[in-house]
């Protein structure tokens, strides 16, 4: 299966409050996008193995064709110095690009920039420095003619409350439904293309626009390594996979 991944890593990281962008931040002398791309690229020719077991017997490998960073015009061109050499490791064309002002607006731009014959792409955020490669290989794998969009997730441990303006519980849903969701999410590229042209741009997540053009969504198992560092407390934790990631 032939992939394009886009890596949005155009936010400026406000909740982090470093001194450069969040994708620039360094964690054991590489900044989170290092990581990120690091991932992103080991995936490829990593197995199709589906966690519905339908593809189980399936020898189909990933292929990731093309990869497009989307990073603040500041820093394009720290960040091809960057990606250099992980390009050239892994024999996978990389294109670094500016992106726009909320997430969805880069990811538009990310699209725009993937080379055809990608006919299943993957989003993903470099602030999910640490998502393991076989996650990436995981959401491909579950994309299909039936399955256009699959996101991954993972169970909910508090109960959660809906409340109002005035901090009112409205509603208390079954924890037992609720997912917290991750990326990469994968996509079928021609609906993913469609979403973001006909339901907007302004969500938290790709896989939302989906959904309002009510086609179907997939959950995935999620993992926890593929959390989204946000604070400067998630740092820590970053600094322990750096560690252990080699
Ligand atoms: N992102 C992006 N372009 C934007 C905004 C966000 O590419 N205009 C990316 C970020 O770089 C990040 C991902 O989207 O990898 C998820 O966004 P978030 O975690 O909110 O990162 P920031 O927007 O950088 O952080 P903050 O909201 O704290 O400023
Ligand atoms: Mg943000």
């Amino acid at each position: 299966m032939t992939v394009g991944i886009v890596v949005v890593a155009a936010g400026a990281g406000t909740r982090l409050g470093a001194a450069e962008p969040k994708a620039f931040v360094p964690v054991a002398g590489k900044p989170l996008l290092w990581y990120a791309m690091r991932s992103a690229l080991r995936a490829t020719a990593l197995p199709c193995a589906s966690s519905s077991g339908t593809n189980s017997l399936s020898t189909e490998l990933i292929s990731v064709a093309a990869v497009v960073v989307v990073v603040p015009a500041s820093h394009t061109d720290q960040a091809a110095e960057l990606v250099e050499p992980l390009s050239r490791e892994f024999a996978v064309p990389v294109q670094v690009v500016p992106g726009g002002v909320e997430r969805g607006d880069s990811v538009l731009i990310g699209l725009r920039w993937l080379p055809d014959g990608c006919a299943v792409v993957l989003i993903h955020d470099a602030a999910r420095a640490f998502a393991p490669p076989a996650l990436f290989a995981r959401v491909a794998a579950a994309v299909d003619v039936t399955t256009p969009a699959v996101v991954p997730g993972l169970p909910v441990v508090d109960t959660v409350k809906i409340v109002d303006a005035a901090g009112r519980v409205t509603a208390t849903p079954d924890r037992s439904a609720l997912r917290i969701v991750q990326t990469p999410q994968g996509f079928r590229r021609d609906m993913l293309e469609r979403a973001h042209a006909e339901a907007g741009s302004s969500a938290t997540d790709d896989a939302t626009l989906v959904e309002r053009l009510g086609a179907p969504v997939r959950v995935v198992e999620g993992e926890l390594t593929a959390y989204k560092i946000t604070t400067p407390e998630d740092l820590e934790f970053a600094a322990r996979l750096a560690a252990q990631s080699g």
